[in-house]
């Protein structure tokens, strides 16, 4: 049974990833950390253990992989797109920083990592439509230059040092636990709460703008089965394309009058985060991911709307 470490475990993804590993490995093997705890995840706490971590503190993360003989850090710690360019030195710093502390600690304790990248890796010289798993990689946020070099530091840390490490190329990610935390795609998200709320969105991506998403379960299942994947049929380790599904605002909109016919959607549209979208993909390629380690997600967009807006109405009680 693998004894595994969470980092940034109260973010959208680690939320939901601790207690889909709690339930696969045991809440006593999944040690979930963050900078701070948070009282809207108090039940998340105390299901297992939780420790404080920032993730530059490397003495403490090396202390915690000790005290619980850990074997496997999945390190979701991180300051994503839209945030990233406010705070760019941050971005660096959590992102660049956190994970060489990551890896120095599985070379030095030979332990697996699994860390995720991100669409954000391209920019806007990339094949746009069906984005191939190698292709140019030249991006125009921090985010996405820290995400680059994650990718080939996991690589060099597997290469060099024989390190197990492994990740996957996140689209943006849609879920009804946690919310977002500062990234261009988060409008997929927020539209469905508003749906419910207010019957209208104003949506700061433009209409036209295709991007990859993918629903929640079907990004903790990538996780848990490139974790367990065998590892030699892997041949791109720790940069794998994923993708569910591509839309843009109006897609999301025709879906969502399917429950809720009055719904209205608007535009307000950010400079920043448009910018941001449009230097990255219209639809990934992920045949690699398929070939090597069996990715198949479920959800498609009008199947996510259905499930989205049933558990939104349950978590914020509205009846209709
Ligand atoms: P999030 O912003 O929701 O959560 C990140 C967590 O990291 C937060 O809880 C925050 O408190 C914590 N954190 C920040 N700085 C820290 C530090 N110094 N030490 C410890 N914890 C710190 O992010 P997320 O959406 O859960 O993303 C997790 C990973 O997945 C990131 O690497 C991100 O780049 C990647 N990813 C996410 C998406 C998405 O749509 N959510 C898409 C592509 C890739
Ligand atoms: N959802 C993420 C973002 O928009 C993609 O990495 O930043």
């Amino acid at each position: 049974m693998r004894k595994i470490l969470i980092t940034g475990g109260l973010g959208q993804i680690g939320s939901e990833l601790t207690k889909k590993m709690r339930d696969i490995y045991g809440n006593d093997n999944v040690v979930m950390s963050d900078m701070q705890a948070k009282d809207t995840h108090k039940d998340l706490i105390e299901s297992g253990p939780f420790e404080m971590l920032d993730v530059l503190d490397r003495e403490k993360m090396g202390e915690i992989v000790d005290r619980y003989k850990i074997d496997t850090i999945v390190n979701l710690a991180a300051i994503l797109s839209a945030v990233g360019e406010a705070k760019p030195q941050l971005c660096y710093d959590v992102n660049m920083n956190g994970l060489y502390n990551v890896l120095e600690l599985a070379r030095e304790k030979d332990l697996s990592v699994f860390t995720p990248s991100s669409i954000a890796v391209f920019g806007e010289n990339t094949p746009k439509d069906k984005t191939p798993q190698d292709t140019i990689m030249r991006p125009g946020t921090m985010y996405g230059v820290t995400k680059v070099a994650g990718e080939n530091l996991c690589d060099y840390y597997f290469n060099k040092f024989g390190v197990d490490t492994r990740g996957v190329r996140f689209p943006g990610l849609i879920s009804n636990d946690t919310l977002p935390g500062g990234g261009t795609t988060d409008y997929a998200v927020h539209i469905y709460y508003e749906a419910l709320k207010q019957k209208k969105y104003t949506s700061f991506i433009d209409k036209g703008t295709k991007m990859d998403m993918m629903y929640m379960p079907d990004a903790l299942n990538a996780i848990v089965q490139l974790l367990e994947a065998d590892p030699s049929r892997l041949r791109h380790r720790n940069a794998f394309n994923i993708t569910a599904m591509s839309f843009d605002p109006e897609d999301m909109a025709h879906s969502i009058r399917k429950h809720i016919p009055e719904f209205k959607l608007d535009y307000d549209v950010d400079p920043v985060r448009q910018a941001i979208a449009d230097s990255w993909p219209n639809s990934l390629d992920d045949s690699e991911a398929r070939a090597q380690w069996d990715w198949n997600p479920e959800f498609l967009l009008d199947d996510m709307t259905a499930d989205m807006l049933n558990s939104l109405r349950k978590k914020l009680n509205i009846q209709d």
